[in-house]
């Protein structure tokens, strides 16, 4: 087979995973990443994946690991992935991600794997400890060169993991010949660093201490109104960016501005002379205004799982014609016999 009658890719590829471990994404999700991969689809030509593999490394209830993986998949075209436009689809429905993952499993060193600070971290927090998560770095190189990923948009956790498979290109290409291509790590600054609500000095995260603090995408207006209401303000009353001596108050104001687009000098203007509850108006209206429209999509979708099997499907058989030419290439190079 030859490549001849493809249309030359005119885009950098990029490609990435989100692990499907949460009902809704949340507001620091969909600043940090999902708007960002969505932006990309104008520019790539963008491959992005339900992690649900990477998931079971840690125990994860069947049904809530269904629910969540199609749950995930649905905000990603509620936020306006377009699966005409890139390929979305599940990790577990292409099994060369296992066949590759395998094969980088045994070009990765023990030690190698063992010095991965997110490994180390999670196997000193869990009881019980998969040999799944010491793998885990394996399959996610796995999941980036089957497709020749140019680019790897991931958050600052993950660069390690990214350095690693490099790391694994290099020795393969070096070891057999020119298979895979190397990636960059394109790692997501957060354009925005959004806090939690209610201890403004923590990042937005699903391990919040309350869920008062944690806006999440798929909140109803009600509660993102309260939630945002009840945000944990400063002393004074003058609405100011300070970072340090006004946590709260900054961090509505970095919403606020990351969904309107407006510059923080602008709306700190703008509430000259105004109280914080003016600001807490305006920023629950900002989100809810936002959220509306990809939380209605979100819900549609979800209302009709054999539309959504269907987009999935059609994402699994585009993802599956690129991942089969390199897995084929790659079982010929290490010595597998054809059947
Ligand atoms: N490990 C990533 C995370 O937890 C998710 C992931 C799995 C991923 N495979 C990937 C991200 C491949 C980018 C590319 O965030």
């Amino acid at each position: 087979m030859t490549d001849s009658a493809a249309p030359a890719p005119t885009r950098p590829r990029s490609l990435s995973g989100i692990q499907a471990t949460s009902d809704s994404l949340h507001l620091g999700n969909y600043i940090g990443a999902l708007q960002q991969f969505v932006a990309q689809q104008e520019t790539h030509d963008a491959f992005f994946f339900i992690a649900n593999m990477h998931a079971i490394t840690v125990d994860q209830d069947p049904a809530q690991l269904r629910e969540r993986t199609l749950r995930t998949a649905a905000q990603f075209i509620g936020a306006g992935l377009d699966p005409q436009r890139s390929t979305l689809y599940v990790q577990s429905h292409i099994p060369a991600h296992t066949q590759l993952g395998w094969i980088l499993e045994c070009t990765t060193g023990l030690g190698e794997a063992m010095r991965m600070t997110q490994f180390k971290d999670k196997s000193g927090k869990n009881e019980h400890v998969s040999l799944g998560l010491l793998t885990y770095p394996a399959l996610m190189a796995a999941d980036i060169l089957l497709y020749q990923a140019d680019v790897v948009p991931v958050g600052e956790d993950q660069r390690q993991h990214l350095e690693l498979t490099r790391n694994l290109a290099e020795r393969f290409n070096h070891r057999y010949g020119q298979t895979f291509t190397v990636p960059e790590a394109h790692i997501l600054k957060a354009t925005a660093k959004v806090y939690d609500l209610q201890d403004p000095t923590a990042k937005m995260s699903k391990s919040a201490k309350t869920p008062a603090g944690l806006i999440e995408i798929l909140d109803d207006e009600k509660t993102l109104t309260k939630k945002i209401k009840s945000a944990v303000t400063d002393t004074g009353t003058e609405v100011t960016y300070d970072p340090h001596a006004k946590p709260g108050v900054s961090n509505l104001l970095t919403i606020h501005s990351a969904l309107s687009g407006r510059s923080i000098e602008e709306l700190v203007s703008e509430f000259e002379g105004k109280m914080y509850g003016h600001l807490k108006v305006a920023v629950a209206e900002v989100v809810v205004e936002t959220l509306r429209p990809l939380r209605t999509r979100t819900l549609e979708l979800l209302d009709d799982p054999a539309e959504l099997s269907r987009v999935l499907d059609a994402g699994a058989d585009a993802a599956s014609a690129v991942a089969q030419r390199t897995i084929e290439q790659v079982f010929e190079r290490v010595g597998f016999l054809h059947r």
